[in-house]
């Protein structure tokens, strides 16, 4: 596997999940000068309440553009490359993978589908699947591309933190066309999962998560204009993630906005034979 140069931590990063963003020292001091100048300048001023309420209000919005800068940054570099072809008509995106690979897939029964892809076994190595991807455009455009960013955006992004990710193979030719191949790691969703010790994994990996969705929501929103919406089961005995956006979050309906997209009872966390919880998707 190729790897990409740009993909290491920061100097003095842990490598362990969920750890809180570094921040640049460059930006540190930058962000804090002009914080401190705004802060002095306006305290003396009739208006200062308004204005320096208003400024405390950005702060944290100011804190998650600064934690996107950090680790999300670096494994940004392979993603932003990614330049989606579609099909040539009367092709679809199945048969093109087909095509691409040599490899027979329809007629065969997939081993999964979720809301935007069909994922095969790999008909010549059981420990591979073939990922394939296929959205409809809305009348806003086609997200394709913005879909396959994020998802390699992310990948590298928390293999990069230490977290327990599906392998995703490096092959910008074929994210083009919108085919990842991965790992198999078989599993059950753990939603499903009636193993204690299982559980009990998946509550930390999720409380891990948690600590990264803000940044994570924020650098995919802002670099991609993409939101990740899912109705998480808050009620659940795992701890909420995601950030209540109440601009585009109906009241009542449970939604909520994600960096992480964990699925629909947590399907993309896979509990293993050994009770080890891995992220399948995000
Ligand atoms: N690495 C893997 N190992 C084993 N099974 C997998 C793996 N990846 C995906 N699957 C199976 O395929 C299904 C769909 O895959 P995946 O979640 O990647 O698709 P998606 O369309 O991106 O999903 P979503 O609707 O969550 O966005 C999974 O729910 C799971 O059953
Ligand atoms: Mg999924």
């Amino acid at each position: 596997m190729k790897k990409s140069a740009s993909l290491r931590a920061p100097s003095g990063a842990k490598q362990t999940p969920g750890d809180c963003f570094g921040v640049r020292p460059r930006n540190d001091v930058v962000w804090i000068l002009v914080a401190g100048f705004l802060i002095s300048t306006l305290a003396s001023g009739s208006t200062c309440v308004s204005i320096t309420t208003r400024l405390l209000r950005a702060l944290p919005f100011i804190g998650h553009r600064l934690a996107v800068d950090d680790v999300l940054d670096l494994s940004w570099e392979t993603a932003r490359r990614i330049r989606y072809e579609p099909c040539q008509s009367g092709e679809s995106p199945i048969a093109r993978a087909e095509r691409i690979l040599g490899v027979k897939l329809q007629g065969t029964k997939p081993i999964g589908k979720g809301g935007t892809r069909t994922v095969y076994l790999h008909p010549n190595d059981p420990s591979k699947l073939i990922k394939i991807v296929e959205i409809k455009p809305t009348k806003e455009g086609d997200p394709t591309e913005k879909a396959i960013k994020r998802q390699v955006w992310l990948n590298k992004f928390l293999t990069v933190r230490g977290f327990k990710v599906a392998k995703m193979e490096e092959t910008p030719e074929l994210w083009n066309l919108g085919i990842f191949i991965e790992e198999n790691r078989p599993g059950t969703p753990l939603g499903k999962s009636t193993s204690a010790q299982g559980i009990e994994n998946g509550k930390k990996l999720i409380s891990e998560l948690a600590k990264i969705d803000d940044p994570v929501y924020y650098a995919v929103f802002n670099r991609l204009g993409l939101t990740m919406l899912s109705a998480l089961p808050v009620q659940s005995p795992y701890p909420k993630i995601g950030t209540l956006n109440p601009k585009t979050v109906q009241k009542g309906s449970g939604n909520h906005i994600l960096g992480i997209d964990v699925g629909k009872n947590f399907e993309n966390i896979h509990v293993e034979a050994n009770d080890e919880v891995v992220l399948i998707d995000y």
